[in-house]
This record gives structure tokens, C-alpha cells and sequence, in this order.
């Protein structure tokens, strides 16, 4: 491994930019159903041409749901293919410009070169690399900038204004990549960026019974910054990763997992506010208490919202998935509350696996 001072220091995730073909509605989708507040727009009205950005924040988490405005754009044409989907992994800097000449010089494929835009709030540097499929990390440094989100933003201040869900911040985002490729972009992660793999599920892990897949989580110096890899595994059944890369048209982000402090209010609320989750078999919490062991949540309200609980060496986990939040069977969310758990419901795969297929079966993809 090369010295530390050839990687960027990464200080946690900036923003998730996704590229849409409604950004007014996808806003206020994250608005209504993920309590996201309204923090900042771009657009025509604030010199940017050709397509339209709002921001929106929950917690430490920040959104930005961008569309373009006329057919002939870069933006439009993701939106062609992939549908709604992730576009950008933007990683918060110090210094925007080092973090480009780092992971270009250990072999990234230059996304764009460091740039400084600057308005009447001061300046930001920004710089990007290509990652898999057509998503990119842009480095985001953004200690001389004191506007609401970056330059050419403006605030955002629409009269509706739901209250927030308890999302808190990106646990972790998961990249969905083709057949044999998990491995390069896990070297991807080890030589551009200093990552190291802190985790391994192969495919006997999650069972070939189920709809296989092989999967490395990738994290950086600091653990707060944590990438796992998918790829599909040959199964008795179509893998689910098999399923995005043929709907997304390639690889990209299959999931982000936010984290709350309180996973019991807040799937309440995001189910209040018309947020579909994934159900598991009733027999799941039958199993449960033997697995798990003493929990401080009350038992029946986890099983009542379909939350899931896993255990590892250091403590447990609550999650839950959502549905693919597009009609594509793409991008989907995970909340997640750890309770001294670094892992990430390994013990869970089997009943949401089969949560996963009976849906992939609805769908005919199975
Ligand atoms: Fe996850």
C-alpha cells in the first residue's frame, strides 16, 4: 500500500445528486414521503442554462434532484437511459485539487478537472472522477463558501413544508456492478483511494437458493465513508443485481442506507407518508428472538413495521428496505439504526432475499 499522503483525505459524504426527468416532483416526493427540507435551487433564474437543481437536506444528508430542461443534454440522456438514478457521489475536502491529483495520478479517470465557482458567498472547488457505469465522485471543498448549498444555488423556500423524518446521515451506498467486476472496482477503491475492504459476502453466504449475489464493502481511513460492491452470482434464480443492471441499463448505485436514532419513529413516519418497505415472512420474528438475543426495542412494534435485526460481535442493527422508489426496479433506500453493529444484516439476507424475489416475481424477472 502506498503512504496515506497519495490518497484524498475524505471528511464524509457531501451530497447525492440524482439525475431525473421531473426534478419539481422527485423534490417534492422527498419532501412529502423522506421529511427532506428544502434547502437551495439552481436554475434559469439563478444563470444556470439548460437544466434544474434543488437541494434538499435531512439531517447531515443532502439531495440534490436535478432535471434538464431541453432534450438535447447529457442530463436528458442519463434520465434515457437509466431512468431516475444517482448520478453523482459527491465526498466533502479539504483541499478539491489534491483529491483530483491524487486519485488521477493513481490511475482515476478524470470527470472534471478542479474548478472554482464562485458567487456572492464566496467560492467552492470542485473536481470528479469516473466511477462505475455513469456515476462519478465529485470532491467538494467548501471551507471558503458561506451560501446555502454552492455557488449558483439560491435558497429554497417553498411554502410546504412537512416536518422531518429522523434521518440523520449516509450510512453507507451500495454500487451494483456487472458480472467479475466486483473485484476491479474493489482495486478501484484500494489504489485510487486508499479504501480497504473491511467485509466479504461471496455467494455461499448469501445462498445460490436465493437470488445470488457476491458483495464487498469498501471503506476509507476514517470508517465513515463506506461503499459496498455487488455483483450477481450464478443461483437457481435470476440474481437481483442482474435484475438492476438490465433495467438501469448498466451498474450503478442499488441502494443508500440512511441512519436514525430512532428506527421505530421513523419508519412510522415515512410509512405514514406513503413510503412502501419490503414485508418479510411472519416466521422471520418467530426465529428472531433465539438469533438476537435482548434487544431495548419492544418486539411487537418492530414486527408490526416489517423492521429487520441482525447481531454481530460488537452489537445489533435494525433495518428495512424499501421498494425501488421508480418504476424501474432500480434505486431503493435502506434505513438503519445501529446499535454498536459495524456489519450489515448479513443475518437478515435470507428472509429479504425472499421478500426481494417474491416482488422480482410479481414483476415477471425472475
Ligand atoms: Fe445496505
Amino acid at each position: 500500500m502506498k503512504p496515506s499522503s497519495n490518497y484524498p483525505e475524505l471528511l464524509g459524504t457531501d451530497h447525492i445528486e440524482f439525475y431525473v426527468g421531473n426534478a419539481r416532483q422527485a423534490a417534492h416526493y422527498y419532501q412529502a414521503a423522506f421529511g427532506f427540507q428544502p434547502l437551495a435551487y439552481a436554475g434559469p433564474e439563478t444563470g444556470v442554462k439548460g437544466s434544474v437543481s434543488y437541494a434538499l437536506r435531512q439531517g447531515k444528508i443532502i439531495f440534490v434532484f436535478t432535471t434538464a430542461l431541453r432534450t438535447s443534454s447529457p442530463i436528458a440522456d442519463h434520465v434515457f437511459l437509466h431512468g431516475d438514478g444517482v448520478r453523482v457521489l459527491a465526498l466533502l475536502v479539504d483541499d478539491a485539487k489534491k483529491a483530483w491529483q491524487q486519485t488521477t495520478r493513481n490511475g482515476a479517470k478524470n470527470y472534471i478537472e478542479p474548478s472554482l465557482l464562485q458567487d456572492d458567498s464566496g467560492s467552492a472547488m470542485l473536481s470528479g472522477i469516473h466511477l462505475y457505469g455513469e456515476t462519478v465522485h465529485v470532491f467538494v471543498e467548501r471551507k471558503n463558501y458561506h451560501g446555502v448549498f454552492l455557488p449558483g444555488f439560491v435558497p429554497w423556500k417553498p411554502v410546504y413544508r412537512p416536518g422531518d423524518a429522523g434521518l440523520l446521515v449516509v450510512d453507507h451506498c451500495v454500487g451494483n456492478v456487472g458480472w467479475n467486476r466486483m473485484n476491479h472496482w474493489v482495486q478501484f477503491y484500494e489504489s485510487v483511494m486508499g479504501f480497504t475492504n473491511i467485509l466479504s459476502f461471496d455467494d455461499i453466504d448469501i445462498s445460490t437458493e436465493y437470488s445470488a449475489l457476491m458483495s464487498k464493502v469498501m471503506a476509507n481511513g476514517n470508517g465513515y465513508i463506506k461503499f459496498p460492491i455487488n455483483e450477481p452470482a450464478e443461483g437457481k434464480k435470476k440474481s437481483q443485481v442482474e435484475e438492476f443492471l438490465e433495467f438501469y441499463c448498466g451498474e450503478g448505485v442499488q441502494h443508500i442506507a440512511m441512519a436514525t436514532k430512532d428506527i421505530i419513529e421513523t419508519v412510522s413516519t415515512l410509512q405514514k407518508q406513503g413510503v412502501e418497505f419490503l414485508k418479510v415472512p411472519d416466521t422471520y420474528y418467530a426465529e428472531l428472538q433465539q438469533r438476537i438475543g435482548v434487544i431495548d426495542e419492544d418486539m411487537s412494534a418492530l414486527k408490526e413495521l416489517g423492521i429487520l435485526i441482525d447481531r454481530d460481535d460488537e452489537g445489533y442493527l435494525l433495518q428495512i428496505f424499501t421498494k425501488p422508489v421508480e418504476d424501474r426496479p432500480t434505486l431503493f433506500f435502506e434505513i438503519i439504526q445501529r446499535k454498536g453493529a459495524k456489519s450489515f444484516g448479513k443475518g437478515n439476507f435470507k428472509a429479504l432475499f425472499e421478500a426481494i424475489e417474491k416482488e422480482q416475481a410479481l414483476r415477471g424477472n425472475l
